[in-house]
């Protein structure tokens, strides 16, 4: 499938949205509800573009094998549709067919000054006791900022994490301008007020990773998982001992399964505290 051309000028437009996710493995709570639930929501108010961005998986080498990438990449396309998006409103296409994007990433790796790379959380957490750090790893924001200037990006609808990534996407743009004069519109990160960092169940105080979940059955629930098995994972979550189930109060844990609760619920979180008021984990367990 091809990408929209970028329109010259997009005044009196719907706003155009932009995101992508990278097929390293099956998806997980963590990006529905801090991502696709938003791209899904919005979809009919919004011009949409969204990737699956197989560039990106190459960054950690390692963990590549060819063939499985590009069934994963199918996958991850699958599973945008399976969530709601309607191929007729939103283009969704997969990164590596579109060279413009590698191209994008050239000029803008010419305008990026290093320090802004070295500061990135996202690239100090990979490297963390690797020995061997690609330059790709440290240039992923670089072609994340390509993928979403290229398309004249209102809004980039995306989990906490890469809040950092858009809006280096923006300094990179603002400098650009700078040099060249203005070409680019400005995108803003948009996260979900509620599950825009959604926990590992077996460790709260840690995000829920999709490499995680490749080596802990109990860390993640993916969304491809038979329901015995998504029971089990939020039955054996790590919480406490604690009976305390009132948000402002509880354990990372506890605080972690009632806001996946109250996401999926969409109930407000004073109704879900009132139901399990006294019972403990167990019984918020069972609900979420
Ligand atoms: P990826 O594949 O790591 O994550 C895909 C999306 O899922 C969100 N997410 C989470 N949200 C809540 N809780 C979690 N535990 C959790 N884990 C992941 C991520 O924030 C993301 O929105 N760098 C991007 C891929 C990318 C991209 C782009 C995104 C490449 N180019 C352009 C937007 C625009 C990423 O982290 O993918």
């Amino acid at each position: 499938m091809t990408h929209p051309d970028p329109a010259p000028s997009r005044a009196g437009a719907r706003p155009r949205v932009f995101s992508g996710m990278q097929p390293t493995s099956d998806l997980h709570l963590g990006n529905y509800l801090g991502a696709l639930k938003q791209w899904v929501a919005g979809q009919h108010e919004r011009e949409n573009v969204f990737c699956v961005v197989d560039l990106h998986a190459l960054t950690i080498p390692e963990a590549i094998d060819p063939a499985q990438l590009r069934a994963r990449s199918r996958a991850v396309a699958a599973m945008y549709l399976a969530s709601g998006l309607d191929p007729e409103t939103a283009t969704v296409f997969v990164q590596s067919h579109v060279p413009e994007h590698t191209e994008a990433a050239w000029l803008l790796n010419c305008v990026t000054p290093l320090g802004w790379l070295h500061r990135m959380t996202q690239f100090k957490a990979k490297t963390e006791g690797r020995a061997s750090i690609g330059t790709g790893l440290l240039d992923y924001p670089v072609l994340q900022a390509a993928d979403i200037l290229l398309y004249d990006t209102d809004e980039v609808p995306v989990g906490e994490d890469q809040v950092q990534h858009v809006e280096l996407t923006r300094d990179i743009a603002v400098r650009f301008h700078h040099l060249f004069g203005d070409v680019f519109v400005l995108p803003k990160a948009v996260v979900p007020t509620s599950g825009a960092r959604v926990m590992g169940l077996d460790e709260p105080t840690a995000k829920m990773s999709k490499s995680i979940a490749d080596e802990r059955p109990g860390h993640a629930v993916r969304l491809l998982d038979p329901p015995n098995v998504i029971r089990k994972a939020i039955m054996s979550a790590v919480t406490d001992s604690e009976r305390e189930t009132r948000f402002e109060h509880a354990s990372p844990g506890v605080r972690n399964l009632l806001t996946i609760w109250q996401v999926l619920s969409g109930r407000p979180m004073t109704d879900l505290e009132a139901e399990v008021e006294g019972k403990g984990y167990g019984a918020l367990a069972s609900e979420a």
